[in-house]
């Protein structure tokens, strides 16, 4: 595990298993970035014959992210973020959309993805009265996150803990729903979550179909989960307004994002 500065670029990438399809990369395929391999891209092309609303519906899961960030730094008044499974850096990152609203804000990045830690500078860029940091570490240790993430987040005051498009790689066996108890465990009242997490009853045939290619043909297994799967892992928190939804149904912004075909459930909660 690391915090802070990012090591050598040179160094991290001669880590990263470029023949092997990974998820972060994929997405960055999906979302038109440039950091992905031979391998990923034919992952990613394969997905997209099975689903070919994958594309807009990555970008819809990105635009929820940053409506959640607005409403969390804006009408909710949250200073300290907690953004786990953070990805390649995309447009509108979790650290530029909160000091936008409040330049105050501080942010925790964190991915166990080696390159996505060759990324960490372009996370580490915080407005002069915030701050962000980088952590590499697992979502699965928890403890260790916490200890960590605790040099640049106070967890006296609250924290909006964002697990957003990470869930489905977590399988039941790793029990998601206590991870998540834990993390919020450490949080004190006042606090939030927020979790996007692609579904397997949202009505598009497509979406199994790309879940079954996908765990065909990379190492890392996905769990496309219910919403009545994913509701649960909110456990006693309280959902927001409009509740758990389809991600382009979260407070939009226009009617373009409410058109967006992303099959992912969505929703920001609380603890009271
Ligand atoms: C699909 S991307 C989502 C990126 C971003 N949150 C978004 O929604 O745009 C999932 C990210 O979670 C990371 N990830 C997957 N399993 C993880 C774990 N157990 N611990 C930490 N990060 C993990 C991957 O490396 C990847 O960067």
């Amino acid at each position: 595990m690391a915090l802070g500065s990012p090591p050598d670029q040179g160094g991290q990438l001669s880590e990263i298993d470029t023949s092997a399809p990974h998820i972060a990369r994929v997405y960055d395929y999906w979302l038109g970035g440039k950091d992905n391999f031979a391998a990923d891209r034919a992952v990613a092309e394969a997905a997209m014959r099975e689903d070919p609303n994958v594309v807009e519906g990555v970008r819809g899961n990105r635009a929820f992210l940053a409506r959640a960030v607005r409403y969390l730094a804006g009408q909710a008044g949250i200073r300290q973020f907690l953004d786990i499974g953070t990805g390649i850096p995309a447009a509108d990152n979790t650290h530029e959309v909160a000091q936008d609203v409040a330049p105050e804000c501080r942010v925790v990045y964190v991915d166990n993805d080696p390159i996505v830690l060759s990324h960490a500078r372009a996370l580490l860029t915080s407005e002069p009265g915030g701050a962000t940091a980088y952590l590499d570490a697992d979502l699965r240790n928890v403890g260790e996150i916490i200890r960590a993430a605790g040099g640049t987040l106070d967890f006296t005051k609250p924290v909006a803990v964002m697990l957003i498009g990470i869930l489905h790689c977590i399988p039941d066996e790793d029990d998601p729903a206590s991870i998540i108890e834990q993390l919020m465990g450490a949080a004190p009242a006042g606090s939030y979550l927020a979790i996007s997490h692609p579904a397997n009853d949202i009505n598009n045939p497509g979406v199994g179909r790309l879940a079954s290619r996908l765990n065909e043909l990379m190492p890392m297994k996905l769990r496309f989960r219910s919403r009545a799967e994913v509701a649960a892992l909110f456990g006693g928190l309280e959902l927001v307004e409009p509740g758990l939804v389809r991600g382009p149904e979260w407070r939009p912004d226009s009617d373009a994002d409410l058109a967006n075909p992303a099959a992912v459930w969505a929703g920001v909660a609380r603890k009271n």
